[in-house]
């Protein structure tokens, strides 16, 4: 069996390192891969679909699995199932419950799906008179896919009004601000469930914990995510029948009813207040770094899994009842502007976790920085504190210049 992992990141290397001992895989491909899977598989610099596609055609790929919302949204999946290739995602009409912040307000409003009161607006004056009506905070997001930057807290009417100006009128995310969705302000934790979909039912994955702020004490810009725990423990038994309840089952209705059923993941961005989970975003794909946990954890074999889901069967998904915690290694001034290229020191002392690279890339003999997220260190342990305990050891050795992480990784 052949498979193609779309995607480069540390998610991209937590499939990696799941699938690497399946013995009916004979080989990995990976566009465009890093310094994990270059070792585990061959990395294809591909980045086109219809450049992907014909590889897949041409190396008689039996499986693809894809990564990130870029392509996904692009038509990935629909470029391969037209041409016969199998692939775990939705097709970019399902996609656009990622792809456009608008789109899926709608979707959860009009199928009672438990989400902040918002209203969607396409008018800049529209939305410029709609703020000076309202209390603050108060959350404007640009609807497109901006990289994860394109929501924003505003303090107050001035701060909406600017961000409103910068999305709508200067474009400073291009067409993603075309749109924009106002919403409440909600105040709680969040927490990350990731569900398989076989086309009908959806089989949800333990909650996780992503640490978004870039400082300690969840301070500072938002990132693509700085570590993850799982599973939650903030998250209790009540919180997960009120997910099932108000979020997940009227999901699967209004997939059902806009036609919209799929085969591949869905990640539910969850804020639980004390009214309880409300849904903040649909990701149509698996959450980084949440899926480094969710691998470290999963008991089942993953071709099986996708393999049933793409076949519509059931699944019966098992998680191991270790905690596990993963910590991600970033570039000085990540999330903003970051220089690369630096050597990547003291990885052979590393011995308590698993390394998984993000933004590094071999270069000969050496492994350098090539992004934001790094590396990731992932470790199980009977609590948490044995699991941080792990990482963060490992994580003294390991040098780059201007690298950092967060200390506060596990704790809650
Ligand atoms: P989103 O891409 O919609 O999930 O938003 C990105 C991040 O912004 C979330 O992970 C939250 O930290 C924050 N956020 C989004 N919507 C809200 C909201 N209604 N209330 C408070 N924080 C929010
Ligand atoms: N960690 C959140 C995401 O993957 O979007």
């Amino acid at each position: 069996m052949k498979i193609l992992i779309v995607g480069d990141g540390g998610r991209e290397s937590a499939l990696a390192m799941k699938l690497k001992d399946d013995p009916r895989i004979t080989k990995m491909y990976f566009a465009n891969g890093n310094a994990t899977t270059d070792v585990l598989g061959k990395n294809i610099y591909q980045t086109e679909i219809i450049q992907l596609r014909d590889y897949a055609i041409k190396e008689q790929i039996d499986l693809t699995i894809v990564g990130p919302e870029a392509p996904l949204v692009g038509g990935i999946v629909d470029e391969f199932n037209n041409h016969g290739l199998r692939v775990f995602g939705p097709k970019a009409r399902a996609a656009r419950l990622e792809g456009s912040k608008a789109f899926s307000k709608k979707f959860m409003q009009t199928y009672d799906i438990k989400t902040a009161k918002a209203v969607v607006f396409d008018s800049y004056p529209e939305a410029s008179e709609y703020l000076k009506t309202q209390d603050y905070p108060l959350v404007v997001k640009a609807s497109g896919l901006a990289g994860g930057k394109g929501v924003v807290i505003c303090e107050d009417h001035e701060e909406a009004e600017a961000t409103i100006y910068d999305f709508m009128i200067r474009r400073i995310y291009g067409d993603a601000g075309i749109q924009v969705v106002v919403e409440e302000y909600l105040q709680g934790f969040e927490a990350s469930i990731i569900a398989f979909s076989n086309g009908e039912k959806l089989f949800p994955c333990i909650p996780v914990k992503d640490y978004k702020k870039v400082g300690n004490g969840d301070r500072g810009a938002n990132t693509g995510g700085m570590g993850s725990a799982a599973p939650s423990p903030q998250f209790r038994a009540d919180h997960m029948d009120d997910f099932q309840k108000n979020i997940l089952e009227p999901t699967i209705r209004g997939l059902k009813a806009e036609n919209l059923q799929f085969k591949g993941f869905i990640f539910f961005g969850l804020m639980v207040t004390k009214k309880g989970c409300y849904l903040l975003e649909y990701n149509m794909r698996l959450g980084d770094p949440e899926t480094q946990c969710i691998m470290a954890l999963l008991e089942n074999n993953l071709v099986d899994v996708i393999s049933n889901c793409l076949d519509g069967k059931d699944i019966d998904l098992k998680f191991n009842d270790e905690k596990a915690v993963c910590l991600v290694m970033c570039s000085g001034g990540y999330p903003r502007t970051i220089e690369t290229g630096f050597e990547i020191k003291g990885l052979d002392k590393a011995k308590n976790s698993q390394i998984l690279f993000a933004g590094a890339a071999l270069r000969g003999d050496k492994i350098v920085t090539t992004g934001g997220r790094v590396l990731n260190l992932v470790a199980t342990g009977a609590t948490f504190d044995e699991a941080r305990k792990k990482v963060y050891a490992d994580a003294l050795p390991i040098q780059f210049d201007y690298g950092f992480y967060r200390e506060d990784i596990g704790k809650f």
